[in-house]
C-alpha cells in the first residue's frame, strides 16, 4: 500500500475531480480571471467546491453568506447551489478581490442576486446585525484565519437553529495537531475547532480535505432551541 504522499494526494484529488467536478468554461474563466490579475490562488479547489455546493443544497438554502470573496470561485458553487431568487452575500476586505469578482459572478449563476461588500468583514458583520438582516441558511467562513472565532461570534447573530457554518483550512497540513506550533494561522484554526467542539449552540465535525496538501473544512449546525 502506498502511504500518504503528497504526490498520492493529489492523485486522489485528480481522480475525484474529474469525475465530479470537471470545471465548466464559467468556472475556468473564473479561475483564469483570477490568476490574471495576480490574486492569490488560495481559492478552493473544485472538488471541495462541488462539496460546498452538495451542503448547501441539502441545507435547502436560499440565502449564504460568505465572509471572503476572493475571486468568487467558491462564491460561484455556492450561488449554484440556490433556488430562483435566491441571494448571496459575500464580504471581501480587498477591492482589487471584489472587481475581478464582480466581473466573473455576473451571469455566474441565473436567478440568485449576489451582493459583494467590500470592507472589513467584522464591521460589515456589525452592521448587517444592527440592520437587522434576515437571517442566513448557509455561512462559509473563508478570510483571513486570524478571526475566524470572532466572524463565528458574529455569524451566529446572522443564523437560525439549522444554519449550516462551514469554515476553510482548519487542519493546515496537521499543524493544527502540534500545540506548540507558532504559525498564527494554525493556532488561529486551533482555536476555532476548540471553539467549535465545545461550544453550546453547535454541532460539528471538520473533514480533512485532500489537495497538494491537506487541510480541513469545518461543518456546524447552529442546534434547535438556540
Ligand atoms: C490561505 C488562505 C486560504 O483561504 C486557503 O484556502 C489556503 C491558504 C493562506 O492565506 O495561506
Ligand atoms: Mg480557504
Amino acid at each position: 500500500m502506498e502511504t500518504i504522499t503528497d504526490t498520492l494526494l493529489e492523485r486522489i484529488n485528480h481522480y475525484v475531480e474529474e469525475r465530479f467536478a470537471p470545471l465548466d468554461p464559467v468556472l475556468a474563466r473564473n479561475l483564469a480571471a483570477a490568476e490574471s490579475a495576480g490574486l492569490p490562488q488560495i481559492n478552493v479547489s473544485a472538488a471541495q467546491g462541488k462539496l460546498l455546493y452538495l451542503l448547501t443544497k441539502l441545507a435547502g438554502a436560499k440565502r449564504v453568506l460568505e465572509i471572503g470573496t476572493l475571486g468568487g470561485f467558491s462564491t460561484t458553487w455556492l450561488a449554484r447551489a440556490l433556488p430562483a431568487r435566491g441571494r448571496v452575500v459575500t464580504l471581501d476586505v480587498n477591492p482589487a478581490h471584489a472587481s475581478v469578482a464582480k466581473r466573473s459572478l455576473e451571469g455566474a449563476a441565473s436567478g440568485v442576486s449576489i451582493d459583494i461588500r467590500v470592507g472589513d468583514a467584522a464591521e460589515s458583520l456589525e452592521h448587517m446585525i444592527t440592520q437587522r438582516e434576515d437571517p442566513f441558511d448557509v455561512v462559509f467562513i473563508d478570510a483571513d484565519k486570524v478571526r475566524y472565532v470572532v466572524y463565528l461570534d458574529l455569524a451566529l447573530k446572522l443564523s437560525h437553529p439549522g444554519t449550516l457554518i462551514l469554515a476553510d483550512n482548519v487542519i493546515r497540513h496537521g499543524l493544527v495537531m502540534d500545540g506548540a506550533t507558532t504559525d498564527e494561522n494554525a493556532r488561529a484554526a486551533q482555536a476555532y475547532n476548540n471553539t467549535i467542539a465545545s461550544h453550546p449552540q453547535l454541532e460539528s465535525i471538520v473533514l480533512p480535505i485532500l489537495r497538494d496538501t491537506v487541510d480541513g473544512l469545518a461543518i456546524s449546525i447552529v442546534r434547535q432551541g438556540s
